[in-house]
């Protein structure tokens, strides 16, 4: 490493201690017994203080305002300008011993000297019939999910992880099939479902560049109401759910839409702004996804402000250590998917993502959901208290579990979506 190279690291140290600093971050609490006192807003008030009592009004009132709230307070509305999209390469070919289909998809935006290719993988069970979909996107490259040799290598850059194969911000052939732990392909094919997934990089690399790179780059920079980097994947989804509207194979109004971790953030928001998704997963999606702002335990709105700037507009901020001031929260962006199915899945070491306030959102949505004609989190009453680990209450239309273990997507997470998409989405 050279001079210039230490000097560049120190300033970039300092810049980045003091930006810390300068906005505090506290340090995050673990203790129930600390969480400040707060009140939850009630899905079923409108901001006139006036109450919800029909479903024809929370369709046409109460809704859109939520819908609107978090678009301009929290994930960023869409741009205004036009983002053309188009299908510009399909190729596919028999894997699995024949039983399926992989086709690839290149979806590209084109807008004057500009052109930005998403790359959709999709593995398509033999079937005479059309077939419902899962759909989610992937961390490291479309390439990760299996070691079918077939999927193109992906090109574009991807975050420095050493063990997947990815060199100077690149995919090597050494980083096939490196998620493949995440993504049971053959499982979710066997019980008669489509599997599709694009790399998130395509659509938004994840690092705060200002705006300059990926779809961001093909509009002015957003307002402070506009989209971050998580509204952008989510804009990613509703592409390919645009491009799957037109797939003879596919049931497009039986897909689910399901992601991990921040890629859980984005299939909530995904599937709350855009009603054609029939089901809804969230796999850990803590804070920014299905996790309660307000009880401020593991991660903050704060610390996820100051570390990933980008992923939120910039009217968030305003709520760094003031979650008292947010006139929404969570379990209103669970309400918002109401009456489709929505799962909310934790995992019992991921305190960072607070299975507790992951649950109780589902249980404070539950009202809106039992106002719309379905069952929310089951029959009888349900309970404040969360399911025991590795006891999944999935019997109505809101289903949760809290699966031993780390921050993870595993296949137990699979056999209880699989399960509860056969319940729900056929
Ligand atoms: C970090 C971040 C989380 C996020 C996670 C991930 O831990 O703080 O909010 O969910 O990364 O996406 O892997």
């Amino acid at each position: 490493m050279t001079r210039l190279h230490l000097s560049l690291l120190a300033s970039v140290a300092l810049c980045f201690s003091a930006s810390v600093a300068h906005s505090q971050v506290p340090e995050a609490n673990y203790d129930e017994a600390k969480i400040p006192a707060f009140t939850l807003p009630d899905p079923l008030v409108n901001s006139d203080g006036t109450r919800v009592t029909t479903a024809e009004e929370w369709k046409t009132k109460r809704r859109p305002e939520l819908l609107r709230l978090f678009a301009e307070q929290m994930y960023g509305k869409l741009p205004k300008c036009e983002l053309p999209v188009e299908v510009t390469r399909v190729e596919e070919g028999k894997v699995f011993d024949g039983k399926a289909i992989r086709r690839e998809v290149d979806l590209t935006v084109k807008k004057g000297d500009k052109s930005l290719t998403m790359t959709l993988l999709l593995y398509i069970p033999e079937c005479d019939e059309p077939v419902p979909a899962f759909v989610g996107l992937n961390f490291a490259g479309n390439h990760t999910i299996s070691d079918d040799p077939g999927i193109s290598l992906n090109p574009n850059w991807m975050r420095p992880t050493k063990e997947k194969g990815v060199e100077k911000n690149r995919a090597t052939e050494a980083a096939r099939g490196t998620s493949s732990s995440r993504w049971p392909v053959e499982m979710v094919l066997d019980r008669g479902y489509a599997l599709g997934t694009m790399y998130y990089g395509d659509i938004d690399p994840d690092f705060d560049d200002g705006f300059k790179n990926g779809i961001h780059a093909f509009c002015d920079k957003p307002a402070a109401d506009e989209w971050g980097s998580i509204a952008a994947w989510a804009w990613g989804l509703s592409r390919i759910l645009d491009y799957l509207e037109t797939d003879k194979q596919i049931d497009a109004t039986r897909v689910a839409v399901l992601g991990h971790s921040r890629l859980g953030k984005t299939s909530l928001w995904a599937g709350a702004a855009d009603e054609r998704f029939g089901l809804v997963i969230s796999n850990d999606s803590g804070c920014g996804g299905a996790a309660l702002n307000k009880r401020v335990i593991g991660e903050s709105v704060h610390r996820i402000n100051t570390v990933f700037p980008h992923w939120f507009c910039d009217n968030f901020v305003a709520y760094n250590s003031n979650e008292g001031a947010l006139t929404f929260d969570q379990h209103e962006l669970i309400a918002l998917i109401a009456p489709r199915p929505v799962y909310v899945a934790s995992a019992s070491e991921d305190t960072w993502a607070d299975p507790k306030g992951e649950y109780l959102s589902c249980y404070y949505a539950d009202p809106v959901y039992r106002l719309l004609g379905t069952a929310g989190l089951g029959e009888g009453k349900p309970s404040p208290e969360p399911p025991a680990v590795d006891q999944p209450r999935s019997s109505g239309v809101i289903g949760y579990h809290n699966r031993t273990g780390k921050h993870d997507i595993t296949k137990y997470d699979w056999e209880q979506y699989l399960h509860f998409a056969d319940r729900n989405l056929k």
